[in-house]
């Protein structure tokens, strides 16, 4: 008899580093003894709500990917693909390799390496009837100001109604299939927008100051001094 399978991840590492500007892509920078990507892989691996993982690399990396894998024992890796030319490309082409029973799908950026179990449960944890997707937030803690293109600022935007956004995001497995139908996918640069834009209805929990995105050299020295304060 056929498994069940509920929940999948999907991580996405397809980028190039362009602002880490390594010698490797991104998700294959050193972070500890192992690629930065084995770090969120291992989390989503290590924890029991997860069923199986669908990881996204750069073109050419893909026989990387699955040693890497394997030297982390990351058993529930059920391929590694080559992603596409923008996130939500790569986001598609994962989601595509998830099997069809899969309920929810956490899509997980591999540019944050510290996700927490905690973490992973709160956004499993967040679900509700009627949300079709749940994402974790932050509080924005300096004052935000619109400007124009010449650096002039036109306004204070008003913070208690705005928060910014991590990985992993989960959503209902059909109707993340569906925002990602859209033609217009490439323009956004969160999972949760596109299903914003089919009328989803997009639920936040509480993020993980931790859970920092690794952009640039200085983050990454940032997330080791993170991880070895453990
Ligand atoms: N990503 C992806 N496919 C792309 C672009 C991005 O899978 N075509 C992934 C990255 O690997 C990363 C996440 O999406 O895990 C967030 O993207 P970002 O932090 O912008 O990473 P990069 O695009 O690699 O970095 P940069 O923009 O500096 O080139
Ligand atoms: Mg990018």
């Amino acid at each position: 008899m056929a498994e069940v399978v509920a929940v999948w991840a999907v991580v996405v590492a397809a980028g190039s580093g362009e602002r880490l500007g390594a010698e490797h892509p991104k998700a294959f920078v050193a972070f500890g003894d192992n690629p930065l990507v084995a770090a969120s892989v291992s989390a989503l691996d290590d924890h029991p709500g997860i069923d199986g993982i669908v990881l996204v690399v750069p073109a050419g990396w893909e026989e990387r990917a699955t040693f890497m894998v394997d030297d982390i024992g990351a058993g529930k890796v059920s391929i590694a693909i080559a992603g596409g030319a923008s996130r939500s490309d790569s986001v598609a082409l994962g989601v595509a390799e998830v099997p069809t029973d899969a309920v929810l799908i956490l899509v997980h950026d591999a540019a944050r390496p510290l996700v927490s179990a905690e973490l992973i449960d709160r956004v499993l944890a967040g679900f509700y009837d009627g949300a079709d997707g749940v994402i974790p937030a932050l509080p924005i803690v300096d004052t935000v100001k619109r400007v124009d293109g010449a650096g002039r600022v036109v306004e204070t935007v008003e913070r208690a109604d705005l928060c910014t956004v991590q990985t992993p995001q989960g959503f209902l497995a059909d109707v993340l299939r569906r925002a990602l139908a859209a033609p217009d996918r490439a323009t956004g640069t969160d999972c949760a927008s596109l299903v914003e834009r089919i009328g989803g209805t997009v639920v936040t929990v509480e993020g993980d100051p931790r859970a920092i995105k690794i952009t640039t050299r200085d983050d990454l020295r940032r997330a080791e001094e993170l991880r070895d304060a453990d």
